[in-house]
């Protein structure tokens, strides 16, 4: 995955200098851009999507834009050349997560860096984690919410997500972008070829208007088999190798999935950090739920860090009371979704995912609240990112 960017906003042009070298020589982090001026400052941070801002709050304009840039999801260090309270303060306001004294120290803004990202960086290396959005019911909301969240995610974290659409024959998830059908993961799985970064970049799809790449299903049901199934070589699993690549390339990647238990879901499953469980209130959906919760429960293993229930269209539900469905399923529900048919609809038929939309709602939030809580929850094992490389080798039956 890539090194952590860096912009440097400081108008003494000696001191930037240092700065950007520090930064470049500073382990797991990147040059992302450099500026003297605040103006500039909020464009490239716009364009360049730096995870941490580092920004000298002695220049005019300087704490209105700061706290802009923190209230978008840069990670704020402020720097000055007082440290009185007054300053302090301001800092503070801004949203900054730390602060600097000039004349500042190489290893000291190294460190400062390190600490600002301690939990993206895990021993040194940033592994990308894996969230699969799942369901074995249709029609209860899973593109939706992987469509949405891969949004909500890119803007909570300023970086690009990656969102693979494993529903193999039917998948959407480029209509709700209004993009046309591509060959996607249909391109990548050739007998004879490798799955690397390069080749993975090749068949992505940038979105408009959301910082999300995707990798599209088959664009027909009938190549499906290519990914998993009879037209696959034994010996590879295709799936946990895109995966095991997307993992290196972005710290995010959604999975929206069809509803089933086979290969191509099972490694996803398997190798995700997360899954969301997608169910809905009403008595068919729910007695199906129980039933995935057996599976995913007693014989996959998963446990309550990795397998968390969200409640979709919560605020629908006729003839059942909460009492009911909480004893029906029989698992914590950690996401209550809304029912909003205008907006999620609307969004659908428009081809623009509703997250990347102006203006709040409570659909919004719900998604919102989603990555929030994704961004907080553990990441998974190395064991299981282990297991993507073997399944990657060689397959032993998921
Ligand atoms: N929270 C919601 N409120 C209103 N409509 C929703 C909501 N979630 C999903 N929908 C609608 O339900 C339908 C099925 O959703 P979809 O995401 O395609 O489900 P799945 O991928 O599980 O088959 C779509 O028309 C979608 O717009
Ligand atoms: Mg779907």
């Amino acid at each position: 995955m890539d090194k952590l960017g860096v912009l440097v906003v400081e108008s003494d042009f000696g001191l930037r200098q240092a700065w950007c070298r520090a930064v470049e020589a500073a382990g797991p982090f990147r040059l992302a851009g450099e500026t003297g001026d605040v103006e500039r400052a909020r464009e490239l941070a716009a364009e360049l999507h730096p995870r941490v801002v580092l920004f000298s709050m002695d220049l005019p304009g300087a704490v209105g834009v700061a706290e802009e840039l923190a209230e978008a999801g840069h990670r704020l260090v402020a720097v000055a050349d007082r440290a009185d309270s007054a300053t302090l303060r301001q800092a503070m306001r801004a949203g900054a997560r730390d602060f600097l004294l000039k004349p500042v120290g190489d290893a000291e803004l190294a460190e400062t860096l390190r600490r600002v990202t301690a939990d993206l960086v895990e021993q040194g290396h940033p592994v990308g984690r894996v969230v699969c959005v799942f369901s074995t019911k249709g029609g209860v909301g899973k593109t939706t919410i992987s469509v949405n969240l891969a949004v909500a995610l890119s803007q909570q974290t300023v970086e690009r997500v990656a969102l693979l659409d494993l529903d193999l024959e039917f998948g959407n998830a480029a209509t709700l972008f209004g993009l046309h059908p591509e060959p996607g993961i249909t391109a990548l799985v050739k007998p004879q070829a490798v799955i690397d970064q390069a080749a993975v970049r090749g068949v992505l799809q940038s979105t408009p208007h959301a910082e999300v790449d995707l990798l599209a299903c088959p664009p027909r049901a009938d190549l499906a088999p290519r990914v998993e199934g009879s037209d696959k070589p034994e010996e590879r699993n295709y799936v946990a190798e895109t995966l095991t690549v997307l993992r290196q390339m972005y710290p995010w990647v959604v999975v929206d999935t069809g509803c089933n238990f086979r290969e191509a879901n099972l490694t996803a499953l398997d190798l995700a950090d997360q899954i969301l469980l997608i169910s809905s209130p009403e008595v068919p959906t729910l007695h199906n739920t129980a039933r995935s919760l057996d599976i995913l429960v007693d014989h996959l293993d998963y446990g309550r860090d990795k397998l968390l229930l969200v409640l979709n269209r919560a605020n629908s539900a006729l003839g059942i009371t909460m009492e009911d469905i909480r004893k029906g399923l029989n698992y914590p529900i950690s996401f209550h979704v809304p029912s909003d048919g205008p907006t999620a609809v609307t969004a659908a038929n428009e081809g623009r995912p509703f997250m990347s939309r102006r203006g709040n709602s409570p659909l919004k939030g719900a998604l919102a609240n989603i990555a929030q809580g994704l961004l907080k929850a553990p990441a998974g094992s190395a064991a299981q990112r282990e297991r993507g490389r073997g399944l990657a080798r060689a397959p032993e039956g998921a």
